[in-house]
């Protein structure tokens, strides 16, 4: 049987301040379409599995807002983590949780916040992979063909053969620049769009054989699964999970690894940058919306409220975005700061 995993419980730091620890950009309608992206994100999979069989695993802090974001969930379908110990806690919990009831499950674990313009083509390339986790103990994920040598993806490496599936050879998270750009002029690498297929059986093994404390923490809360001791054992197996993404703890080291390559309008929403590049711009490539008066200004985006009357003169390749109580204005290339900016601006932020 299909499940879906969403994994909504990230900051989205890099977003600030759009993104909020308080509101992060997966309960945001950052598109503008009318629907925000883990509502986008559910609504992607109509078909792929019954709606009771799709999980958030978010914070205990985004209860509330999950629930009134996809209020025809249950309270048993929306996972609480007690803290942020990145994705392979995460999915453990998780992928354990749905083994547990049913040891038969096929799974998929999707972020919340990425773009997919392609719809129909994902729910294709997302069944390929199912009917091949279905019959095999492998970890499956979507390739996405690289456009520039971004640092931020994992890199995978694979063999070249007929089918819809292929093996990869070689998985490396997020490598430096220099590696980024070798990969992407060889021709040879796909991006890892981060969404993974595989049955239960398949994944615990690795948790077994790859992060074996992990394994063992949620392996014994077993019993505590789908009774109200469940949160009380969460809080005991949570502070002896290593703070691990399932790329670095399993997904470099595994054998077992397949991709499908997919051609499916993807984009993640990580950065400003991400965001300017999917955005419709004006004539001087400027990302704005209404409510923005431009001078000699071009290469910019600015996400200003909608009340806000914005006028910007003389800027070149700039971010500029006010959210909240914060406005930032920061260079485009200098983007990988935001994050310093956050830990700076601290409680203010
Ligand atoms: N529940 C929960 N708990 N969710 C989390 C946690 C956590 O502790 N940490 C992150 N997430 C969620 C985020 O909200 C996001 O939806 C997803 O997990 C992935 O985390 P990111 O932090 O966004 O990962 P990334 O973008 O740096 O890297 C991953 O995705 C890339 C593609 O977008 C990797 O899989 C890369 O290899 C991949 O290329
Ligand atoms: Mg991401």
């Amino acid at each position: 049987d299909n499940y879906v995993v969403i994994m909504a419980g990230g900051v989205g730091t890099r977003f600030w301040p759009f993104s909020r620890s308080t509101n992060p950009k997966q309960f945001h309608d950052v598109l503008g379409i009318g629907k925000t992206m883990i509502q986008q994100t559910v609504e992607r999979f109509e078909g792929i599995c019954p709606k009771e069989n799709i999980y958030i695993v978010t914070s205990k802090e985004y209860y509330d807002i999950t629930k009134q974001q996809l209020p025809y969930l249950s309270d048993d379908q929306i996972l609480l983590e007690p803290s942020r110990r990145n994705t392979a806690p995460c999915i453990a919990y998780a992928c354990y949780k749905i083994g547990s009831k049913n040891p038969n499950a096929n799974i998929v674990v999707a972020p919340a916040d990425h773009i997919i313009l392609k719809e129909e083509e994902f729910r294709k390339r997302i069944s390929i992979a199912l009917h091949f986790s279905a019959k095999n103990d492998v970890l499956v994920t979507l390739g996405i063909n690289p456009t520039r040598p971004d640092t931020g993806y994992g890199y995978i490496q694979f063999s070249e053969s007929e089918g819809d599936i292929k093996r990869v050879v070689t998985f490396t998270e997020k490598p430096n620049l220099e590696w980024a750009k070798k990969f992407v002029e060889s021709g040879e690498f796909v991006w890892n769009a981060g969404i993974f297929i595989w049955n239960a059986n398949a994944i615990k093994k690795c948790f077994e054989a790859f992060l074996p404390e992990m394994a063992e923490a949620f392996e014994e809360i077993k019993a505590d699964y789908y009774t109200e001791r469940e949160a009380e054992a969460l809080n005991r197996a949570y502070p002896q999970c290593k703070n691990i993404s399932i790329d670095n703890g399993i997904m470099e080291r595994a054998e077992n690894v397949f991709v499908v390559l997919s051609d499916i309008g993807w984009s993640d929403l990580g950065t400003w940058k991400s965001l300017y590049e999917i955005s419709d711009k004006d004539e001087n490539e400027n990302a704005i919306d209404a409510n923005v008066m431009l001078y000699d200004t071009k290469n910019s985006i600015i996400k200003t409220p909608k009340e806000r009357l914005v006028v910007v003169s003389g800027l070149d390749g700039y971010i500029v975005a006010e959210f909240d109580n914060a406005l930032m204005i920061c260079k485009k290339e200098d983007e990988q700061k935001v994050k310093e900016f956050v830990a700076a601006a601290g409680a203010k932020g």
